[in-house]
């Protein structure tokens, strides 16, 4: 099948520019883009509402002043947070962003995105995908988006949405499994993700033999990381994309 045509960077901001601002928030976002980063990963659940948030651990302790499972907490509940004083008291006050909120942030700063579909256990994937997918489709143009997740099953429901044929979907991995080009066919997938210190160069050919872009997680050494660019390897996912640049630059051929 088709698949948009995505300029893909070989730097992605993970939960936007997350060494520097609160991860997953719109400041994160900001500071990636103000760093010169032109796409950005971002996680997503469904709070106990149904409202889709930029958020990746099951609970908000680690990230916000307040505690619980995001699975019980409202829309009203979520904005008493203070989601940036964690993080540096420069961020006080920020609050959790919505999906809308976040897509209308991108579609402003003309930014490409990776959503992460967060299906943790015990949530339901189905109405998380069935949330976000029309909000994600109508926001942004298919050159600008990559749908991931862990869960294949989750990957299946997006595939089945109305107008969703064309939409570009990754594989998300943590060690690359066996069966990884079946699951990929399954899902008619754009790309494979993977946790970079347990892919071999063999992988990496394999990967870009079948036709996928190949795109790695969480890369905060970029030293490390200087032969899989010569393997093959896409885009690499970073919290900190300006050294990263800056490695890149005064390493080039
Ligand atoms: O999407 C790549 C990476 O974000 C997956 O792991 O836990 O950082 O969401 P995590
Ligand atoms: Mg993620």
């Amino acid at each position: 099948m088709m698949h948009p045509e995505i300029s893909l960077p070989a730097l992605i901001a993970h939960r936007g520019y997350s060494s520097a601002a609160p991860e997953n928030t719109l400041a994160a976002v900001k500071a990636a883009h103000d760093a010169g980063t032109r796409w950005v990963e971002l996680d997503v659940q469904l709070l106990g509402d149904g409202t889709a948030v930029i958020w990746h651990d099951k609970d908000v302790s680690r990230c916000s002043d307040g505690h619980g499972n995001i699975s019980r907490i409202s829309w009203a509940q979520a904005c008493q947070l203070d989601v940036g004083s964690w993080f540096g008291d420069a961020f006080r006050g920020e609050r959790m962003a919505s999906l809308k909120s976040m897509l209308a942030l991108l579609d402003t700063l003309a930014m490409g995105v990776n959503i992460e579909l967060k299906v943790n256990k015990g949530r339901d994937g189905e109405a998380l995908v069935d949330r976000v997918i029309p909000l994600l489709m109508s926001a942004l143009p298919p050159e600008r988006l990559i749908v991931s997740s862990f869960d294949i099953q989750a990957l299946k429901r997006c595939r089945q949405h109305a107008n969703a044929q064309e939409l570009a979907l990754g594989a998300l991995f943590r060690a690359l499994p066996a069966n990884w080009r079946s699951q990929c066919e399954a899902i008619d997938a754009y790309s494979v993700h993977c946790h970079w210190p347990r892919l071999s160069r063999h992988h990496v050919n394999a990967v870009r033999d079948a036709g996928y872009q190949l795109l790695c997680y969480t890369v905060n050494d970029p030293s490390a990381f200087h032969p899989y660019w010569a393997w093959g390897v896409t885009s690499a996912f970073t919290d900190d994309p300006d050294t990263f640049q800056r490695y890149l630059k005064s390493h080039q051929d």
